[in-house]
């Protein structure tokens, strides 16, 4: 654990793919294996959260973490895409396709930490799985208000808005919506945007199915609490 050394020898970095709050993102080959590689920004606790997550189902690992060019890099395996590109295939495949995913979150809670930002753009297809990626904002749980960070708005709680200390229900609220999207290809909030999304006061967003809108309903009365138990739920 702790930061990296490592001199990371046989990797070329070629075209920057992205450039998000995070970090950048580039392109690249490392042992004749295309790569993308993340630099993370400063301050950014991404390297720690993938470090403690070592051995998590359904999450992307990086392949090799080191030091390029004094950078830190965490080079990770080229992703088919993400679940907004390829939501067609996901509602072929149905729900089943989700489970070690939602496993591989239940176990980061076990863990004592939050992803915070589990949204399509978050969900890569890697070698016909879907897996969960970006630990750009995770945090250890009880510490999660103090930075104004927050996921994605669309698929952000309340609760994460407005800077509530945030609990694992956080991240299944997120869930619920992520999976809804995986099987119908709706959009949450589809009328709203920008800061009409962050201001919103509504909690369930007018698009989920009953079922859905059910799960949330129950969270915190004693419903869902777990990512396997709300996969079980949409499941029957
Ligand atoms: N290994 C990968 N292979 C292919 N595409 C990837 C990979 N990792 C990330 N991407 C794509 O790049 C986008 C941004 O990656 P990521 O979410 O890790 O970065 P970020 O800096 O946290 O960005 P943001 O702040 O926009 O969430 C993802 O939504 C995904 O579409
Ligand atoms: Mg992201």
């Amino acid at each position: 654990m702790g930061p990296v050394k490592n001199e990371l020898k046989d990797l070329s970095v070629n075209t920057l793919m992205h450039d998000g709050e995070n970090g950048t993102m580039f392109n690249g080959v490392y042992h004749e294996l295309d790569v993308v590689i993340k630099f993370p920004g400063q301050g950014s606790t991404e390297l720690e959260a993938l470090q403690r997550m070592r051995g998590v189902p359904g999450i992307l690992h990086p392949l090799v973490t080191g030091l390029w060019h004094s950078k830190t890099a965490l080079v990770f395996p080229l992703a088919m895409g993400d679940l907004y590109g390829l939501s067609g295939a996901a509602q072929a495949e149905g729900l089943g396709a989700f489970r070690s995913m939602c496993e591989g979150i239940d176990e980061i809670h076990a863990r004592g930490w939050l992803h915070r930002d589990i949204h399509p753009g978050n969900v890569l297809r890697v070698n016909n799985e879907w897996l969960l990626s970006d630990f750009g904002i995770a945090r250890p749980m009880g510490k999660t208000s103090r930075d104004g960070s927050h996921g994605l708005l669309r698929f952000a709680s309340l609760n994460q808005l407005k800077s509530v200390k945030e609990n694992q229900e956080d991240d299944l609220y997120s869930l619920v919506l992520t999976l809804h999207f995986a099987l119908t290809g709706k959009l949450p909030w589809k009328d709203l945007h920008g800061v009409t999304l962050f201001s919103r006061k509504q909690e369930i967003p007018p698009e989920l199915s009953p079922r859905h809108r059910k799960i949330l309903r129950q969270m915190g009365h004693g419903g869902a609490v777990s990512a396997l138990s709300i996969l079980s739920i949409l499941s029957q």
